[in-house]
């Protein structure tokens, strides 16, 4: 319809941004049309979003003007930038940065930034109880982006900083889920002792997202929290015996050791744990779950997630 308001959405063939463009289009009544966004438009990917029904578009966030063809006449934006395809949080922030500039340049009405703390707020960098890495940060993944929270209101676009939580898609696609202990049991690990950790379905990032634009301008200017469940390392542990039907055991690390786990990234993973159990209170609030369902009432907890997924989880 000539009348819906085009969100362009970044990373939509990935797991936030592909949630969200399937909830657009699933909301028939919303007013929404999705831009799906990606830097190729004839991938597998790419047309099945175009299958279904979505518009799609070619942007590579390296590139500002990249961008900003790619948000040109849209209404809204969605925007996330991709750690882990390169683990620089320098170019986080210089993608965020193209990300705001093209917003205003395209005079969009609302964007919203997937973000996560700037963790320096809460262990500035001479605080040695987790230790700095690449020179300035504590946890890279988590303070690129929340450096980046201020670009887009230094660019003057209207932006709700959405804070996302664990994807409990991790269980399946990050080597996280269980795997067999010297005991012959399978156990979780995390360095999170009895403390709770706020996880989502990735999928559901979209619908909360979605829930977002609904509510007009309401978010425009403040930062909101999004969880599925707050769980610790020992209730997930049971929530996978439950569904398993076998013994989970939770494996509570010290964060040292997990940062010694040697994969590409553990240490920053690390460092991310610690941060959520030390200051667990202040992370926990941020993510409120009845908030949360307020803007997505389908938001899955984690045992509806572990049911309809445990059989894509790889055991070991
Ligand atoms: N894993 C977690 O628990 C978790 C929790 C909270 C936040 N996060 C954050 O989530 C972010 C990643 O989001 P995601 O999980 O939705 O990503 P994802 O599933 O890995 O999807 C990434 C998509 O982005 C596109 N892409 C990659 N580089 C691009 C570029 N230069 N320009 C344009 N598009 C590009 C790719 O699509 P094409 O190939 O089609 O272009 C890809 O499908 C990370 O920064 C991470 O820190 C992760």
């Amino acid at each position: 319809m000539a009348s819906e308001k085009i969100i362009a959405v970044i990373g939509a063939t990935g797991a936030q941004g592909g949630g969200l463009v399937r909830a657009i289009i699933n909301d028939n009544a919303g007013g929404f049309a999705a831009r799906a966004l990606t830097r190729d438009v004839n991938s597998d990917a790419a047309k099945a979003l175009a299958a279904l029904g979505a518009e799609v578009a070619a942007v590579d966030i390296g590139s500002e003007a990249s961008v900003k063809r790619a948000f040109a006449g849209a209404w809204g934006a969605f925007c996330v930038t991709f750690f882990w395809a390169h683990m620089s949080a320098e170019r986080e922030l210089a993608e965020a940065t193209a990300m705001a500039r093209a917003a205003r340049a395209a005079g969009l009405k609302h964007v919203i930034w997937s973000s996560l703390e700037d963790t320096r707020k809460w262990v500035p960098l001479t605080d040695d109880r987790m230790p700095t890495l690449g020179g300035k940060y504590k946890v890279p993944h988590f303070d690129g982006k929340g450096e980046a929270d201020r670009v887009f209101a230094q660019h003057g676009a209207p932006t709700t900083v959405l804070l996302t939580s664990f994807y409990w898609d991790n269980f399946i696609h990050f080597g996280m889920g269980p795997k067999k202990g010297p005991d012959g049991a399978l156990a979780i690990t995390f360095p999170m002792g009895d403390k709770k950790l706020p996880g989502i379905a990735a999928e559901d990032i979209g619908g909360c997202a979605l829930g977002i634009f609904k509510k007009g301008t309401e978010f425009i200017g403040k930062t909101v929290g999004i969880a599925g469940d707050h769980a610790t390392g020992a209730q997930m542990a049971a929530a996978f015996a439950k569904a398993l039907g076998q013994t989970v055991r939770y494996n509570d690390v010290p964060p040292e050791v997990y940062r010694g786990f040697g994969f590409p990234g553990a240490d920053d993973l690390g460092n991310m744990f610690q941060f959520k159990r030390d200051f667990n209170e202040d992370f926990c609030r941020a993510r409120d779950l009845k908030f949360s369902r307020s803007l997505y009432p389908a938001l899955q907890t984690f045992e509806q997630w572990l049911t309809k997924n445990k059989q894509r989880i790889p055991m070991g």
